[in-house]
């Protein structure tokens, strides 16, 4: 059942797609304060899980720490952080009582779930204008089945898409791209996905490629697709502010950027330098957005990723006027010794909540100042590329995908969790935050494997893209001047080429079951406790995943281990994909054991009475071959196989 409660003026988000009547009660749950803003207090049972936040810190349950929902440009996301680059503000009391909510407000929100008072959960925000929606249900899979029924279905990419691929930024030429290709084909390691990050483009500029570097783009793209490789480039959410780069005069004649309180148009340094951001927020704004796309769609495109969609700034005239006030008045005069104010100024330049009050919306004539409405632009930004895909060519699936997002966003696109670190602890929380995007409706969902930022070490990569075999988007991309990260930067390239491989042999599988989840606004990939509510056990495993109905993995994320501890709730079959290309099988009981996993293999659990469709390895997504797919696992029971063109729509 689920309820909606109004307080003040709410903004209208989109996140929830079936109309509800406002109820008229109060909340049956906690207890509700307007005085400051608004906040939800509730009091915890020890035992009590809290679940969801989706893309945040921390572990599947989110208890013990504080979470400020504030879409954030983070490329440091140790422990201690709060923000990450989404904002999605479901959350599932699981306990005593047993209830999940839906704060339905577009700006900064703060969830403190047993940090200040261990015992105590609290949402809050500065305005009390908001939508909240609180569902009950017998258990937490039961309520999320409900939330998502209410927001709309998952964002469905193209078969394709489940291939893996390769990115780094620093490709800069073409034959950077095709040595990528060459080295990937030559040594056998399947691909069907390259990304073509910044410098693509002519000096950063959205919807442009750089001529000398790509002198016949589309012929380039051909020839990668007779190869079965898709290009995909980037496309960032600030647009270069220079005379007669006609994306910008379009914006800046037709009112389509943000603006300043002046009416003036806003800017803010990124990738190019100044640029202006399109006002996606404004209907006619983010049409136009959209429809640019077709340029490259045009030159046989058919997949990007948006970024810098929170949107993130490097710094702002304005933010750089002021330091610049401040270190003429106030630092060389300042008493205060040692004195890191300066360091921490500078630093503050990017991403400053004070430019976040700096610029408007025009939301249907009414100007809307953008940090009220901050977690809306990442999904509005996907959903302008979305409807402006959706309507060149409406039967056909594109690839999409963004680094910020809220929820509602989930129908438009899947996401990447944005900069990581090659940190064991990276890919750990890689693990925790996948069942926690599903809660929230972003099936389509990954990490940056082997670690975005610092240098990667050929164990963690290895591990990594063992988990990465079960995560829809199965991508390797570094950022520039790391370590080369491309799998046949390693020695030994044959384990790479068999762990990659797996996720070919799996493809039907983590197709049929990605889509069978997405179709019935159902979860691809859960927490055990989901699926084994009777298990007490189940409750405190965190590193252990359900994908589809028919299994369980157990990642190996530490290092110099040959091996890790698993809970298993029921008897099931342990699988290994061995690198000679067998597959060992052994049936384990009930219990805790311990399962050896080299570097090189890959570990799997088929559930008691399950089994499961593979294939042999294939190089691309196009060649595999179906007539070589058998079941393994508990054999006599039978596989319930979803399949597809691959490309068209699902209606
Ligand atoms: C941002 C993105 C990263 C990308 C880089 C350059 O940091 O998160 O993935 O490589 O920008 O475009």
């Amino acid at each position: 059942m689920i309820k909606k409660y109004s307080y003040g003026t709410p903004f209208q988000t989109d996140t929830i797609i079936t109309p509800l009547e406002t109820s008229a009660s109060t909340v049956e749950f906690g207890s509700i304060l307007l005085s400051e803003g608004f906040q939800f207090t509730y009091k915890m049972a020890d035992n009590d899980i809290v679940y969801g936040l989706g893309e945040a810190n921390r572990g599947i349950n989110k208890r013990g720490f504080i979470y400020d929902n504030d879409c954030f440009d983070n490329p440091h996301q140790t422990e201690e952080q709060r923000s990450f680059y989404a904002a999605h503000n479901f959350i599932i009391i699981d306990g005593t009582e047993h209830f999940g909510m839906y704060f339905d407000y577009p700006g900064k929100i703060t969830f403190d779930i047993g940090y200040t008072l261990q015992d105590t959960l609290t949402v809050s925000c500065e305005n009390a204008d908001l939508n909240l929606y609180v569902i009950t249900g017998d258990t937490s899979y039961d309520i999320v089945k409900q939330f998502r029924k209410i927001i709309g279905r998952s964002y469905i990419p193209p078969k394709y898409a489940f291939g893996f691929g390769q990115s780094r930024w620093g490709y800069k030429a073409r034959q950077d791209f095709e040595n990528v290709v060459t080295n990937y084909r030559e040594n056998h390691i399947p691909i069907d996905m390259l990304y073509m990050d910044i410098d693509y483009m002519d000096s950063f500029k959205d919807f442009t490629v750089n001529e000398d570097e790509f002198s016949d783009f589309e012929g380039m793209v051909n020839d990668m697709q007779k190869k079965h490789i898709h290009l995909i480039p980037i496309i960032d959410a600030g647009v270069k502010i220079e005379d007669s780069y006609d994306i910008y005069e379009e914006g800046k004649e037709n009112s389509y950027f943000c603006k300043r309180e002046d009416g003036t148009d806003f800017e803010a340094a990124v990738w190019p330098g100044l640029t202006h951001f399109p006002d996606v927020l404004n209907p006619d704004a983010r049409a136009w957005f959209g429809s640019k796309y077709e340029r490259l769609i045009s030159k046989g495109i058919d997949g990007f990723w948006n970024d810098m969609c929170e949107p993130a700034i490097f710094y702002t005239p304005e933010g750089v006027a002021e330091y610049k006030n401040y270190l003429k008045n106030d630092l060389l005069t300042s008493e205060t010794f040692p004195n890191f104010d300066a360091r921490t100024k500078a630093e503050g330049l990017a991403n400053s909540p004070e430019d976040y009050k700096r610029f408007y919306h025009n939301i249907n004539g009414k100007m809307v100042r953008h940090d009220k409405v901050h977690n809306l632009y990442g999904m509005n930004m996907t959903r302008a590329a979305f409807e402006g895909l959706e309507k060149l060519e409406p039967n056909k699936r594109f690839l999409l995908f963004s680094r910020s997002s809220f929820i509602g966003a989930h129908r438009y696109g899947g996401v990447w969790t944005g900069d990581n670190c090659s940190w064991w602890s990276h890919l750990l929380l890689n693990i925790k935050m996948m069942p926690s995007l599903n809660m929230c409706g972003f099936l389509y969902a990954g990490a940056d494997i082997g670690g975005f930022g610092s240098n990667t070490t050929r164990d963690l990569l290895l591990r990594w893209l063992a988990f990465g075999v079960f995560t829809p988007l199965m991508r390797n991309h570094s950022a520039i001047g790391t370590r080369n990260q491309e799998c046949y930067s390693f020695e030994h390239i044959e384990d790479f080429r068999h762990v990659v491989g797996v996720r070919y042999r799996l493809l039907p599988y983590i197709y049929s079951e990605f889509m069978k989840a997405a179709i019935s606004d159902d979860m691809y990939c859960k927490p055990l406790a989901f699926e084994y509510s009777d298990d007490n056990m189940c409750r405190q495993v965190e590193d252990q995943l359900m994908i589809g109905n028919e299994i369980m993995i157990t990642p190996v994320y530490t290092q110099n281990t040959s091996g890790r501890y698993v809970y298993l709730p029921e008897e099931m079959k342990f699988i290994k994909f061995m690198p000679n290309g067998t597959i060992s099988e052994t049936v384990l009981d009930k219990g805790h054991h311990y399962i050896e996993v080299q570097l090189n293999e890959v570990p799997l659990f088929i559930r008691r009475n399950k089994c499961i469709p593979i294939v042999n390895a294939a190089e691309c997504v196009d060649d595999i071959d179906i007539s070589s797919m058998k079941m393994i696992g508990y054999t006599d029971a039978d596989y319930d196989l979803y399949d597809d063109d691959g490309i068209s729509i699902i209606r």
